[in-house]
């Protein structure tokens, strides 16, 4: 489970995440949406640990991240929009190396290596250097390593960005397969259809305040426009200029 309550983050005086409250239980998909610049990365950094909020409280499994840093890091898988990978490994052993930052043992950590390899369609190729790999392998390596510790929370930046309809697919059924084991997944995403298709509830974000949230029926009724697809919903409760931006990602 993830409970974020009324995070705050300034730079100098511009806050760019304004009193955001989320809460992700165990087996669902929170999609965390808005525009360009709205604060979904800020937000998703605080709750990964790698930057500390002004104010507010972030609990990950019952562990509250600023007094219990490691129990609460330990349970949590993070996949970033950037994701920095050793090239001059193969991908088995970046998944190793990543599995011992996790403390898991040996034996462990090999079963669980070919199984993520197995599910993110990377076994073939697990001798292989990351160099060579396509962006959309070095995606789904990154997502295997997310996963490895058996997390019970994943935090998930852009996950879509630049993948190819078929790794899309991958991808979404991957997500939904681990939520049905019980992982809470807050994954942040301009793509509309992606919200619509993949998340049991949404919240939208704009200029670092949540405006909306709910099912995306929730949201589509707040908008007065029940039966219209989420996009013209989404464009109408960011006051028209939110697409845009988006699509310049
Ligand atoms: N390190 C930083 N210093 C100053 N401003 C920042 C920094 N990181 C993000 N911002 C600003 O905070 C706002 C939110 O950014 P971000 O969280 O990356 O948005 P999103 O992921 O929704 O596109 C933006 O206006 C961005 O320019
Ligand atoms: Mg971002």
């Amino acid at each position: 489970m993830i409970a974020v309550e009324k995070l705050v983050k300034r730079f100098g005086k511009f806050t760019a995440v304004d009193g955001v409250s989320i809460t992700v239980e165990p087996g669902q998909i929170h999609g965390f949406l808005g525009p360009n610049g709205a604060g979904k990365t800020t937000s998703i950094r605080m709750i990964a640990g790698l930057l500390k909020p002004d104010s507010g409280r972030i609990v990950v499994n019952g562990h509250d991240l600023a007094r219990e840093p490691e129990a609460a890091k330990a349970a949590l898988g993070f996949i970033p929009d950037r994701p920095f990978i050793y090239d001059k490994l193969t991908a088995g052993e970046f998944l190793r190396f990543h599995g011992g930052l996790y403390g898991m043992d040996g034996g462990d950590t090999d079963i669980r290596i070919a199984e993520m390899l197995e599910i993110f369609e990377l076994g073939r190729w697990q001798h292989e250097l990351v160099e060579s790999f396509s962006h959309g392998m070095k995606q789904r390596l990154v997502m295997s390593a997310a996963f490895l510790h058996r997390p019970k929370a994943v935090l998930v930046d852009e996950p879509m960005v630049g993948l190819d309809p078929r790794g899309a697919r991958l991808i979404k059924d991957i997500f939904r397969l681990m939520a049905s084991r019980g992982v809470a997944i807050l994954m942040s995403t301009h793509t509309l259809e992606v919200a619509q298709e993949m998340c049991d509830l949404i919240s939208i974000i704009l200029k670092g305040q949540i405006i909306a949230h709910g099912t995306v029926a929730d949201v589509r009724a707040m908008s007065g426009t029940p039966d219209e697809e989420l996009t013209p919903v989404f464009l109408k409760l960011t006051g028209g200029g939110g697409l845009q931006e988006i699509d310049e990602i």
